[in-house]
C-alpha cells in the first residue's frame, strides 16, 4: 500500500541521513522521498547540527523552511559535498530516470555540483533497464515541433522511439518548470545505451535539459520488504 510504501522512503532517507556531518554543504532533491530526508535533517538541525543546503525546487526550499533547515545558493557556495535525492528509475550502473516532479534541471545542476550524490527510494525503482518510466525532457516552447523533430531523429540513432507527450497541469494548460519552460515526456520503453541517448539530446538548441542522471549518483540506498540495500558505484 502507499502508506507501506512511504515508511519505506523515509527509512531510505534516514539511512541516507547517516552519512550527513556537521558542516556539510547538501544539495536538497525534490519529491516525496527527498521530503522525507528534508524533515528528518530538520530534526538533526534542531538538535544542533550545522549544514545549509541548496534546494533543487521551490518546493523543496518551501519544505526546508517549514523544517528550519538553513538555505544557501549556488551563487553563495559554488561546491557542494553531498546531494540527496530520489529518482523515478535506477539502474544497476547508477544511471537515473529523474524529472517525474517537473525539477530535473535545478536537480542536475545541484548533482554536477556536488562531489557526490546519493539517490535513495522504495526498490520499486530499481529496474533492468531504464525507459519504462516516461523520460522527461524539459524543453523551450519556442520551436517546439522542431524540437520535436530533432529529438525523433536522436531517439532513432540511439536505437528507441516513442511517442512523446507534452506534460499538462492540473489545470489543462502545460506545464510550466521553475525555470518557465516545458516538459516533453517521451515513452520510449528499454533504453539500450542511457549514456548514448543523454549525449544525443544534450545537442539538441531546443533541449534545456533531459531526465537521464549519467555517471552522477555514486551510491543508491533502496528500501524494500526486506531490508535496505545500499548499492556502491
Ligand atoms: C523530481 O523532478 C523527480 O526527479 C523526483 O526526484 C522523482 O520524481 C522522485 O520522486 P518521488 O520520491 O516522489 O518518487
Amino acid at each position: 500500500s502507499s502508506v507501506d510504501m512511504d515508511a519505506l522512503k523515509r527509512q531510505a532517507a534516514a539511512r541516507a541521513l547517516e552519512e550527513v556531518r556537521d558542516g556539510m554543504k547538501l544539495g536538497l532533491g525534490t519529491g516525496s522521498t527527498a521530503k522525507h530526508f528534508v524533515e528528518l535533517l530538520g530534526e538533526k538541525v534542531q538538535a544542533g547540527m550545522k549544514v545549509v543546503g541548496v534546494p533543487t525546487s521551490e518546493a523543496t526550499k518551501a519544505d526546508a523552511i517549514r523544517c528550519g533547515v538553513p538555505l544557501t545558493t549556488l551563487d553563495e557556495v559554488d561546491h557542494l559535498d553531498l546531494t540527496i535525492d530520489g529518482a523515478d528509475e535506477i539502474d544497476a550502473d547508477l544511471n537515473l530516470i529523474k524529472g517525474g516532479g517537473g525539477a530535473l534541471l535545478r536537480e542536475k545542476i545541484v548533482a554536477s555540483a556536488s562531489d557526490r550524490m546519493i539517490v535513495i527510494a522504495d526498490d520499486s525503482k530499481w529496474v533492468d533497464a531504464l525507459g519504462r518510466f516516461p523520460l522527461p525532457v524539459e524543453v523551450i516552447p519556442f520551436g517546439l515541433a522542431a524540437t520535436q523533430a530533432a529529438m525523433a531523429r536522436a531517439f532513432a540513432q540511439a536505437g528507441v522511439s516513442g511517442q512523446m507527450v507534452i506534460r499538462k497541469a492540473k489545470e489543462g494548460h502545460a506545464f510550466v518548470t521553475d525555470g518557465g519552460h516545458w516538459i516533453v515526456d517521451a515513452h520510449l520503453g528499454r533504453i539500450g545505451d542511457p549514456p548514448r541517448l543523454a549525449g544525443l539530446l544534450s545537442v539538441i538548441p531546443g533541449v534545456v535539459e533531459h531526465g537521464l542522471f549519467i555517471g552522477l549518483a555514486s551510491r543508491a540506498v533502496l528500501a524494500g520488504a526486506q531490508g535496505i540495500r545500499v548499492v556502491e558505484r
